[in-house]
Parts: structure tokens; C-alpha cells; sequence
């Protein structure tokens, strides 16, 4: 119960303690107050007392948890879980001022330590070494939308929850957006997903998607310019070189701004499959470190 409240609030076994003094601390000054301010209007007994009680600590409560947070440094926490609580009540705006959930609004960003969710359709080799990486972020969910691949194993083996999405939910429905939110993920890493990302995904992650590619982009990316046909076009091409590129996603395959990328020689011998390797090996040396720094970015700029 109490490993459960520490994963869902992202918070270590002193503040999780804290949290818990401040709720009971804060219940009871709350229930003081409002026995006090009672006593003040001189309202008897009975069952009016009782509705202008309950509605007077109703009203109390966020103020006084507020008030006890402060000696006991968890007045960010609770400012940001009662500002959710309000959310809910408020039915949750949309930054643009509409009803509904097209922007998501992170939760442990603000936290210290963002959840992250990666895709992937594959082996999922650079989820592993992005996994294995000890990140400062914690991985929340495997998304993957090929039953069997190898990325499945991988969080089964890292008991991180995976979620099998389909086609007809991602693309029609709500792109399994409410999944996204439940697990409360702040940012998403592609890493070998070979769908496009919907239109409601990008909108409600700005900025909050990254993919690494395995090529030079622009060049050689496109719509079926995915793994080894990447590759086969690069040797084709008797290219010199070749190399990564990560990037933001945007709505177009392989488009949005780029945030990095590595070269390697391409050589008269190589084929796609000995450029796929030179390729992966870039890729495992450098997307932990980029998607760390990028993640990062994203924190000091709130
Ligand atoms: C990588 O080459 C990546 O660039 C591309 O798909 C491949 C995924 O490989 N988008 P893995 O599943 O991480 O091994």
C-alpha cells in the first residue's frame, strides 16, 4: 500500500512520511478550526451544526494542509495535489480554454522525476540501453503495437508494465491518450516504432516526443524509409557516410526539428546489414544520453 502511494506520487520514504503527518496534521487543525469558529457563531447541537461543520472543514481543509505543508517542505506537493484535485472538480481545461484533454497536463515534470513511456515495435535494443542507462527518469510503460516483439521480453524483464495498442484505438479513438495520462508519462521516446503518431498524441505531448532515426535526415527519411530499406538505400547510393538523427516528432514521418546526430563512414565493402550495425552502435552510444538531456532541458524550462 504504502510502495504503491511512494510509486504513484514519485516520491521517496521520507517525503511519502511527511506526506502522511501533513494530511493527518493538517486533518486535525482543520477539524479544530472548525469546531472553533462554531463555537464563535454560537450555533447549537443538532443538525444545522452539523451541515455548517462539515461544509466549513470542507472548506478549511485545503487551506490548513496547506499551512501544516509549509514546517514540513511539502508545500510544492501539495500545492500541485490539490491543483489536481481542483482539475477534477473543474472537469480539466485544456490550456487553450477548452473542455476536453487535447493538452496533458504533466504531472511529475514538476515533481523532480519525469515518467517517461517509450515505443517501440521491435527488438528494442536501444529501449534496453536507454533502460539500462540508469536514467534520472523513471520508465513507466512499453508501448508496443507488435504482439511477440522482442521489446516485450525486455520490460517484462525490467518489470516495467508494457501495453499492446491497437490499431483501430490508436489511429480512430483517443490514441490511447487516457493509458498515457493514467500512467501519468510526461514524455514519450520512440525507439523503432514504426507507426505514425497521431495528430491528438502530438498535440496533447508538445514537444514532448522524441524518435531517433537511422540515417542523416533529411535524407533518407520518409514514409517506408524504415530500417533495413534505410539502410539498402544509403549503400545503394554509394553514400560516403551515414549516421542517427533524433529529432522531435511532428505530424510528417521523419520531419521535426532536429536535435542531434552522428556520423559514421560508409566504406565500398559495407552492406545494409553491416551499416545496421555500425548504425545501431551509434545509436546505443548516444540516444540515452540526448534523451536524458533533452528530458532535462524540458524540466528547467518549467
Ligand atoms: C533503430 O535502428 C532505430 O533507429 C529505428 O528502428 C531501429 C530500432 O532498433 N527507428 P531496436 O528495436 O531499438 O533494436
Amino acid at each position: 500500500m504504502l510502495e504503491k502511494l511512494q510509486q504513484r506520487w514519485k516520491v521517496n520514504g521520507l517525503n511519502l512520511v511527511l506526506i502522511i503527518c501533513t494530511f493527518a496534521l493538517g486533518g486535525s487543525l482543520c477539524g479544530y478550526a472548525g469546531r472553533k469558529i462554531l463555537q464563535l457563531v454560537s450555533i447549537d447541537k443538532g443538525l444545522l451544526w452539523f451541515i455548517v461543520y462539515i461544509v466549513l472543514i470542507t472548506l478549511l481543509w485545503p487551506i490548513c494542509v496547506l499551512l501544516v505543508s509549509i514546517p514540513l517542505g511539502q508545500f510544492g506537493f501539495f500545492k500541485r495535489y490539490l491543483g489536481k484535485i481542483w482539475g477534477r472538480i473543474n472537469g480539466r481545461r485544456t490550456r487553450d480554454g477548452r473542455q476536453g484533454t487535447t493538452v496533458h497536463e504533466p504531472w511529475a515534470m514538476a515533481h523532480g522525476r519525469p515518467t517517461i513511456a517509450i515505443f517501440a515495435s521491435g527488438a528494442g535494443s536501444n529501449a534496453k540501453k536507454i533502460i539500462e542507462s540508469n536514467p534520472s527518469f523513471t520508465i513507466g510503460l512499453i508501448v508496443c503495437n507488435k504482439p511477440g516483439a522482442g521489446v516485450l521480453q525486455i520490460a517484462a524483464d525490467n518489470n516495467i508494465p508494457a501495453l499492446l495498442i491497437e490499431k483501430e484505438r490508436f489511429f480512430k479513438d483517443d490514441a490511447y491518450l487516457e493509458k498515457l495520462k493514467a500512467a501519468e508519462i510526461d514524455f514519450i521516446i520512440l525507439a523503432g516504432f514504426l507507426w505514425k503518431i497521431p495528430k491528438k498524441l502530438i498535440e496533447a505531448f508538445p514537444n514532448k516526443i522524441i524518435n531517433i532515426h537511422p540515417a542523416l535526415l533529411p535524407n533518407y527519411g520518409g514514409k517506408g524509409m524504415y530500417g533495413h530499406h534505410v539502410h539498402q538505400a544509403v549503400v545503394d547510393a554509394k553514400e560516403k557516410e551515414s549516421g542517427i538523427t533524433i529529432h522531435y516528432v511532428d505530424e510528417l514521418y521523419d520531419h521535426g526539428n532536429i536535435i542531434f546526430q552522428a556520423k559514421c563512414v560508409v566504406t565500398e565493402n559495407d552492406t545494409a546489414d553491416t551499416l545496421a550495425q555500425k548504425i545501431h552502435e551509434l545509436e546505443h552510444e548516444h540516444y540515452p544520453r540526448v534523451a536524458a538531456q533533452v528530458i532535462e532541458q524540458m524540466q528547467k524550462q518549467r
